[in-house]
């Protein structure tokens, strides 16, 4: 019986954390306050914008940025085939509609080519997603988005700590939007963040989060509450304190697992396009040769022990939306057919090099059986 357990992915949280938490509990302030702006100023400094907006999770960040944006009823976003559903469901949150995108098969970020034939007059916005914590080309997005007049949303939900032509995702696009959910570079168990240079989005997106009001009890616009707490804050400060190591640490064993696979004719690493200086390393998604059955693979190496994550189930696969939107499994052939090869790895703080080493060998002792 193996006794081995390798998670894909573990939050680096521990005592600073817990004494921080215990400190905000005893201070009787534990709903939103200073320790919420000071997550903020941290936050904005960090990824190097004027602004930065804390709530309660990704998913609400994505909405109020399709609201602060002004998308409303009937209006189309384009959205890439392969990501989490928030991107496409916060669309359908205002009535919108989410036109999706097939992806670049190399990157699995949004595929321009196949967003300029879907441009009609109704697009108003388009959201590019930093898939698996490797930023989006933003320089063809930005001059796409500026051609046919779209409001860019970046989901930067997974990549805190990436770097695109030098500069951290966060402040590249006119606004990017951040998840803290565990399997995150930095977790507050659930939490959220805008990010943007623009005054007015901020201050918009400040009174949207807390209800529509500009001052207590004055409620100027349909609000929600998507606050984040103090409490949750405290966590955000103590994890962002260690946001420079954990980049180290998981490029270290990204580095490690990209040389063991770089020449190998079953599994390839992430290709790394020249404009990324720096992967966030969210997640280690190898792409298998495409005889091998991904399925098979996952199952045995659950045996071994060790815990894979499939990449998110494009968009079109959905029962959702192939019910909504007529989709079947053939609609968008160049995602499904990258998707259907790729497998995520484990790869967090604290993963030993002994247990890496178990995941490369076993990795490899499977799928060359599976060939054989
Ligand atoms: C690409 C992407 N977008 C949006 C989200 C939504 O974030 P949350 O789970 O914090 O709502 C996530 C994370 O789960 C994500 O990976």
């Amino acid at each position: 019986m193996n006794k081995r357990k390798i998670p894909v992915a573990s939050p680096f949280i521990g005592k600073k954390e817990a004494e921080a938490v215990y400190e905000v509990v005893k201070s009787g302030w534990i709903s939103m306050g200073k320790k919420v702006q000071e997550f903020e100023e941290r936050f904005s400094e960090y990824v190097d914008s004027r602004y930065a907006i804390a709530v309660n999770n990704g998913t609400a960040a994505l909405h109020l940025a399709l609201i602060a944006n002004g998308i409303k009823e009937d209006d189309e976003v384009l959205v890439p085939d392969i990501t989490f559903i928030s991107t496409a469901n916060a669309v359908l949150y205002e009535r919108a509609k989410p036109v999706v995108v097939e992806c670049n098969p190399k990157t699995y970020n949004i595929l321009l080519d196949d967003a300029e034939k879907r441009i009609t007059n109704k697009t108003k916005a388009i959201i590019p997603v930093d898939m698996n914590g490797m930023p989006a080309d933003y320089d063809e997005i930005l001059q796409f988005a500026d051609k046919h007049n779209l409001s860019v949303i970046a989901d930067s939900a997974e990549s805190l700590g990436a770097l695109y032509k030098g500069q951290k995702t966060g402040a590249i696009a006119p606004l990017h939007i951040f998840s803290f959910f565990p399997n995150k570079n930095i977790t507050t168990g659930e939490g959220g963040m805008i990010t943007t240079d623009d005054e007015k989005l901020a201050e918009k997106i400040r009174k949207l989060r807390n209800q529509g009001q500009d001052y207590r009890y004055n409620h100027v616009m349909l609000g929600y509450n998507y606050r984040m707490n103090d409490v949750l804050a405290v966590i955000g400060i103590e994890q962002l304190k260690k946001i420079d190591n954990i980049i180290i640490e998981k490029e270290k064993i990204a580095k490690k697992y990209n040389d063991e696979f770089e020449n190998d004719t079953l599994v390839s690493p992430p290709f790394l396009p020249s404009y990324v200086d720096q992967h966030s390393w969210y997640m280690y998604a190898v792409s298998l040769h495409e005889d091998i059955d991904r399925d098979l693979v996952v199952i045995k190496l659950k045996e071994k022990g060790i815990d894979t994550r499939l990449s998110f189930p494009p968009i079109h696969l959905q029962p959702y939306y192939q019910e909504k939107f007529g989709y079947n499994d053939s609609t968008y052939p160049i995602s499904l057919k990258a998707w259907k090869q790729l497998i995520n790895i484990p790869i967090w703080v604290g993963l030993s090099n002994e247990d890496q080493n178990y995941v490369i060998n076993s990795l490899r002792e499977i799928i060359e059986k599976d060939k054989s």
